[in-house]
């Protein structure tokens, strides 16, 4: 586990790795004992999570895994891009031909080992906060945390008609026992791993699900900004001055939901604090499924989440992403619709005080924001700061503010990615 693990009230996804090492080992006492009351040392099941790992990394890289033989996790969650996307599509292309269009930007898959189930009120446990203020639907993964478990998010995109487009379960099964690494999925899950198309599913997921909670690889604190943190490093007057405006309440605002100081626990930040809410993000009119007027990824309320279809007021709601990293993208918000880090923070000061920049105009030519969203839905869009003025006040970061935020935001990057 890391050194970091944070303490949160609900489960995060992280730990599901310290409840498989448990279950190996038979009971979680046996942490202090060695062996095992499975008859098993500690290092023979932290070897089994190794081989685990590795077979998870190679089917994470696997183009085998899809219907058109060209697509991996890998190539839509490049390891070279923070296991974002590798260009500056705002969604990937996928399907049996490659000819299918996704609907929602790639995330990062980095710093997801803390973020709590999904629930509809999430209450802080920090010593400074206030327990009783139900800070609303929060956590899960995916853009609207409709997956809690990195083994039940793996079956969406093997599954998806417009992402890997497996036929089936079987197919997929059928692919793994005929791959040069159907040994090592044997050597990590025992000899009967394929005697039944359950067991060898479940395997390969849990695979997939191992691999990515490596700690080297997934959640590596190398930023510059972790060694500034930890008093290894100083910022420069830019990246200070950016950092000071992104926690100022009066100016960025930002780390209201971006958390950028270390919790109670001395846990790094993660860069946010897992909310689902809804920013009124422009419509991105180059997705197919938008070509239809009346279609509307409506995040937390549907149309891919189905719990939470009768909630109006959940309408609009997307997960607040990390920031780290957010410098090695080229796409941003859930429908990749801006390209620029600097016009995504342009975009929150804008929003308000210039809305003809970021919305079309309607039939009588008047500014129609938040164009994303049925009308009805307009009331659930964050209207605090660094959101809310009238059109033509003066935004609440100047463009030279917003270079100096930059700098800062690129101080998030790992130390892998920095040719990014
Ligand atoms: C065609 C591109 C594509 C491929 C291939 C792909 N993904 Fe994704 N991935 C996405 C998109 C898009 C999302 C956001 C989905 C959503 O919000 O509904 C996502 C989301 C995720 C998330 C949730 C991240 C978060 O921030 O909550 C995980 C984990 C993930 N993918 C893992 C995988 C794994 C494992 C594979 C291979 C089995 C894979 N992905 C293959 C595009 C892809
Ligand atoms: C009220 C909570 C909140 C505040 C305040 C906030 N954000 Fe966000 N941020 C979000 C949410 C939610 C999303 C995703 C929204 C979506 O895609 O529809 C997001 C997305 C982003 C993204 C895109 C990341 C990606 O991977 O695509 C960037 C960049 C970003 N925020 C930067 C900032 C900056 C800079 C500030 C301050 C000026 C800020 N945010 C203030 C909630 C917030």
């Amino acid at each position: 586990m890391p050194a970091f693990a944070p303490l949160l009230p609900r489960p995060p996804i992280g730990t599901v790795l310290l409840g498989l090492l448990a279950l190996i080992l038979g009971a979680t006492a046996c942490f202090a004992a060695d062996p095992s009351p499975t008859g098993r040392s500690r290092a023979e099941v932290y070897h089994q999570v190794d081989a685990m790992a590795e077979v998870g990394q190679i089917l994470f890289s696997d183009p085998a895994l899809s219907a058109s033989g060209r697509l991996s996790c890998a190539s839509c969650h490049s390891p070279q891009n923070a296991y974002g996307p590798p260009n500056g599509l705002a969604v990937q292309l996928g399907g049996p031909r490659m000819r299918s269009m996704g609907t929602r930007a790639v995330p990062s898959l980095r710093y997801l080992q803390a973020i709590p189930a999904f629930t509809e009120h999430f209450f802080e446990s920090d010593d400074e906060g206030d327990d009783s203020i139900d800070n609303g639907p929060t956590g899960g993964l995916t853009w609207d945390g409709r997956v809690d478990r990195l083994r039940d998010q793996a079956k969406i995109p093997l599954l998806s008609p417009v992402e890997m487009a497996n036929a089936s379960p079987a197919a997929i099964v059928a692919t793994v026992r005929a791959a040069p690494y159907a040994d090592a999925l044997r050597g990590a899950f025992g000899d009967s791993v394929f005697d039944h198309p359950d067991t060898t599913f479940n395997a390969i997921l849990e695979a997939l699900e191992v691999y990515q909670q490596r700690s080297a690889s997934f959640y590596p604190y190398s930023s510059r900004y972790d060694a500034y943190l930890a008093g290894r490093a100083t910022l420069s007057p830019a990246e200070q001055h950016g950092l000071a405006l992104f926690e100022d309440p009066a100016k960025g605002n930002c780390a209201r939901c971006h958390v950028s100081r270390p919790d109670a626990n001395g846990t790094p930040p993660q860069f946010t604090d897992y909310g689902l809410v809804a920013l009124g993000v422009p419509r991105n009119r180059t997705i197919a499924v938008n070509a239809d007027p009346d279609h509307y990824d409506l995040g937390l309320c549907g149309p891919d989440r189905t719990d939470m279809r009768t909630q109006p007021h959940y309408c609009g709601l997307f997960m607040t992403p990390t920031l780290r990293n957010v410098a090695t993208r080229h796409s941003f918000f859930h429908n990749g619709v801006i390209h620029s880090l600097k016009e995504a923070i342009a975009f929150y000061v804008e929003r308000d005080t210039k809305p003809e920049k970021w919305y079309p105009p309607d039939a009588d030519g008047k500014v129609h924001k938040f164009d994303d969203l049925w009308s009805a839905y307009v009331g659930n869009v964050e209207m605090d700061a660094p959101f809310g003025g009238q059109p033509g006040d003066p935004p609440a970061l100047s463009e030279a503010e917003i270079d100096d935020m930059v700098a800062f935001l690129r101080t998030l990057t790992d130390a892998d990615q920095t040719s990014n």
